[in-house]
């Protein structure tokens, strides 16, 4: 249709390496597909926007948590989240709006890779006491790619049970 009127940038990956296995190669792909795939998705996007689009980038409780192995992860989704702030300034004049969702544990095809046990461990840090479903996560987007949410900008979204809250 050559328009847009929202781009979610979902696309990311999660590995567990801590600080004292971390290597170079490990740092970059996680920022080339975490931060710099979301990133040049919207700056390649830009001249297709529509006025009033809505921006939405794929963010996670582990840009404000501290997990052991996670912190290059987490390092990668807090990097988002000041994306957003800055967009919200710069593209204002085309009243493109920018923000971030923010979950906690989704049954996806992500965690279903991981163990009875660690997925157990996963479900017992939600105070909620459940593991959220893509569903959930997909009506935020829903909102905030609406005009429900037309005074909503550079903000972030937490869809985490509480993960991140309580
Ligand atoms: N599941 C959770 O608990 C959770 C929690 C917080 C945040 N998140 C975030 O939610 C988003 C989706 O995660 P998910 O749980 O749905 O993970 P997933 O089941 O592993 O799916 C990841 C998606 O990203 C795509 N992708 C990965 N690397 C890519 C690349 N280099 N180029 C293009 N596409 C690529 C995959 O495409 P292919 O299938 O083609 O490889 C797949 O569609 C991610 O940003 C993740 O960080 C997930």
């Amino acid at each position: 249709m050559g328009k847009l009127d929202v781009l979610v940038a979902n696309a990311g990956i999660a590995e567990s390496v801590t600080l004292e296995e971390l290597t170079e190669e490990h740092f970059d792909r996680l920022f080339s597909i975490n931060v710099k795939g979301a990133v040049f998705a919207v700056q390649k996007a830009l001249p297709l926007f529509q006025d009033g689009a809505s921006i939405i980038l794929m963010g996670s409780v582990a840009g404000v948590k501290g997990t052991s192995g996670f912190g290059v992860y987490g390092a990668t989704k807090a990097a988002l989240r000041n994306f957003v702030r800055a967009w919200t300034i710069e593209l204002k004049d085309r009243r493109i709006r920018s923000n971030v969702v923010s979950p906690g544990p989704i049954d996806t095809p992500a965690t279903q890779r991981f163990s009875a046990e660690a997925f157990q461990k996963l479900t017992s840090t939600v105070p909620m006491g459940r593991v959220g479903l893509p569903e959930e996560v997909a009506r935020a987007v829903l909102y905030l790619a609406s005009e429900d949410s037309s005074f909503v900008s550079g903000t972030e979204l937490f869809v985490d049970g509480g993960r991140a809250q309580v």
